[in-house]
């Protein structure tokens, strides 16, 4: 007997009317719904023909920071120097227990909103590690409903930051999953390889992932992703290792471009690209034209390489926009890399679901028999549609368990004597 059956559902690669059999939180049956309709099961759910996905993943996001947007001022000119001016800061005022509430409420947002698996990178710069123990408190918490990795971040630089080393370790030693880093903000170039170098041998003592923050710059020779996937072979680390931002590339000589991307598949390293904080944070010493600033994404797709789009940043001293939302994410993504071929469309949906899990190490991506039944039910009828309204999450399951519910995005229209209902899906 099943404990639940899901009927009626479109999936994301195009198949319509089927159903999803649920028992002991894994998925057991996946079929056509005519197949499993005769299935017992001790609850039936109706998803009325709307799209059922695999559950969102942010693969980059900074939970320590999200919500603290005006403390203690506005960013004024919006930029990144003036962000980390700003969080800089802050930090000193924050304590372990506000940073715990407002981290617990953004949780409580993203899993209403079918986040059910978050990257974070956590702060290590400071001494006390307050947020590090923090967000160590908020994984735990919300272990039954959310996958919270945690990322030890020097956020100030490894090299350039007094003690940043220990602080990452002694992160790593309290349960911090992975090794974190961001080269290009450590004083020289050369300070910056030594960090990596430093940060791949710790990694591979300890058998640990690596997610850096990395070049994230328009100079076009900011190139540590070359050497962040120069060590990742020098250490063995193939398929552990991911570059985030990796916005120099934009800006990258073609030729320079074509012989990194064929290293980074050697390495098989992982990218993650974080489109509204690029589109907003790169060009801005530009006059015009100006840089996208985002990764090349459609091309490092191509190349094999498993490509997500994170969130980065919500109302934080970096960026004062941001919803808790991956289809925003993606919609954007697609727009900044001008992804609107059929093919492409999809792909920006896997870069919020299938990809970022992978990335992330979690078991069996998809809605396959034996993989986790963590689902969102959206209010449309295919990915490219759930992108293009940004649409409703009509159900958020985890493990089998329905555990938020939006109602129907549906206006009643008054037009003198005609009355209208206007449903997103079919307007
Ligand atoms: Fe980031």
């Amino acid at each position: 007997m099943l404990d639940l059956l899901i009927r009626h559902a479109n999936f994301p690669d195009g198949q319509q009317d089927m159903a999803l059999g649920i028992k002991d939180g894994l998925i057991t049956q996946v079929g056509s719904d005519i197949e499993l309709s005769e299935c017992p099961a001790a609850q039936a759910f109706d998803a009325g023909h709307h799209l059922l996905s695999q559950a969102f993943v942010d693969a980059h996001f900074h939970l320590d920071s999200a919500q603290r947007f005006g403390q203690p001022r506005p960013n004024q000119s919006g930029t990144l120097r003036e962000g980390i001016a700003l969080w800089a800061e802050l930090k000193p005022s924050l304590t372990r227990e506000s940073i715990e509430q407002s981290a617990a409420n953004y949780c409580r947002w993203a899993i209403a909103n079918g986040i059910l698996a978050i990257r974070t990178h956590v702060d290590i710069s400071d001494p006390q590690l307050l947020a590090v123990e923090a967000l160590l408190a908020v994984r735990e918490r919300f272990k039954p409903w959310l996958t919270l990795q945690l990322v030890a971040f020097p956020q100030d630089g490894l090299l350039r930051h007094p003690g940043a080393q220990e602080n990452l370790i002694r992160a790593l030693d309290m349960g911090v999953a992975v090794i974190g880093g961001i080269p290009h903000f450590e004083r020289t170039a050369n300070e910056g390889t030594q960090s990596i170098e430093w940060l791949c041998r710790l990694a591979a003592e300890r058998g640990l992932m690596v997610d850096m923050h990395c070049d994230e710059s328009d100079d076009p020779n900011s190139r540590h992703i070359e050497t962040l996937a120069a060590n990742t072979i020098r250490f063995g680390l193939q398929g552990q290792v991911t570059g985030s931002h990796l916005t120099s590339m934009h800006s990258m000589d073609n030729d320079y471009a074509a012989k990194l991307m064929d290293l980074m598949v050697q390495a098989d390293i992982h990218v993650i690209a974080n489109p509204l904080i690029n589109i907003t944070l790169q060009g801005r010493h530009d006059t015009y034209p100006k840089r996208r600033g985002m990764t090349r994404v459609p091309e490092l797709m191509a190349a094999g390489l498993t490509v997500a789009f994170g969130q980065d940043c919500v109302m934080d001293p970096w960026y004062s926009m941001g919803s808790a939302d991956m289809l925003e994410v993606a919609h954007m993504g697609l727009h900044v890399g001008q992804m609107t071929g059929q093919t492409q469309v999809q792909q920006c949906y896997a870069a919020i679901t299938t990809e970022p899990a992978a990335i992330l190490g979690l078991p069996h991506p998809g809605l396959v028999p034996g993989a986790p039944a963590d689902l969102v039910l959206l209010q449309a009828s295919d990915p490219a549609q759930a992108l293009r309204l940004r649409a409703a999450r009509l159900a958020v399951f985890k493990q089998g368990q329905c555990i938020a519910q939006t109602p129907p995005r549906i206006a009643e229209l008054t037009l003198g004597a005609d009355k209208h209902q206007i449903d997103w899906r079919r307007p």
